[in-house]
């Protein structure tokens, strides 16, 4: 990228949007050691250079890219700089999201459920339906979306197990699964392979550190569905130890 004097690597390239903090910024920093070129998306700039100033300490070919998931002129900004700098991509990690409070479905307004399926649904939408062109210049696309197993809805529907109902969240990662499916259909027997990661109940500001897995732990579903070769699977929902129910 433009940044530094790596312009048109060969180097396998990745964009992990929402990576300045949590899951998206590790999963940056388990690729760049992999060797990846990271394009480390934030939509706040001086948090996403920040990031991009540790990942670069590690030895991690990182760069900053503006990016805001739920704004499609930001998205397709990021899409043009990668296109014009790199023409290719090889790696989408859909990963930035937001939650809500913990309420009750009842009390969750559509005001809300719009602001949650903006970042986690559309927003993914959004920002694949901009990066697939140079997702297909490469000889191994790989997409992975952050989903959740309070998106599964057969752990929904297991009335005697205990879930979290948090109806727009919950109801998001559903849909964002759906995609996952959608986009996979579409691009079977193409290289571009698609997955959904689930990594567990990670310690991050999503849910005030409260989860008892750490990013690293959390990271590595991920980085080994955005590395997966040839004969992996694509249109699966997975955690560590493989598939999850949808
Ligand atoms: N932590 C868990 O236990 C857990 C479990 C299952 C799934 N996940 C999923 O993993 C993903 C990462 O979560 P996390 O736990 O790492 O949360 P986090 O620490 O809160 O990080 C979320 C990231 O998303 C970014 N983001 C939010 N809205 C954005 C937008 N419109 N455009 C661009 N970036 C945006 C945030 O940026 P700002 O800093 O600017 O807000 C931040 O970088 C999410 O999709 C989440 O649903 C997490």
């Amino acid at each position: 990228m433009s940044d530094t004097e790596s312009s048109r690597t060969e180097r396998p390239c990745a964009l992990i949007t929402g990576a300045n903090k949590g899951l998206g910024r590790e999963v940056a920093r388990q690729l760049g050691l992999r060797g990846m070129t990271v394009l480390a998306g934030a939509r706040d700039r001086s948090r996403g250079t920040r990031a991009v100033e540790e990942l670069r300490q590690s030895g991690i070919d990182a760069h900053f890219i503006h990016l805001d998931v739920d704004d499609e002129s930001s998205v397709s900004a990021a899409a043009d700089r990668i296109a014009r700098e790199l023409g290719r991509l090889d790696v989408l990690v859909n990963n930035a999201g937001v939650v809500e409070d913990d309420i009750a479905p009842s009390a969750t307004t559509s005001t809300l459920a719009e602001r949650i399926y903006r970042t986690n649904v559309f927003g993914v939408i959004a920002t694949t339906h901009a990066m697939l062109p140079l997702l297909r210049e490469s000889d191994a696309g790989r997409i992975v979306n952050l989903s959740s197993r309070l998106g599964s809805l057969a752990k929904a529907a297991d009335f005697a197990a205990p879930h979290r109902a948090l109806l727009a969240y919950n109801s998001s990662k559903a849909a964002l699964n759906s995609l996952t499916l959608h986009y996979a259909r579409e691009f079977a027997g193409s290289p571009l392979k698609v997955n959904s990661a689930t990594p567990g109940y990670v310690a991050t500001d999503l849910n005030g550190h409260r989860g008892t897995r750490t990013v690293e732990e959390g990271a590595r579903v991920v980085v080994t569905l955005a590395t997966l070769d040839k004969d992996g699977p694509t249109g699966g929902f997975f955690d560590e130890d493989g598939p999850v129910a949808w």
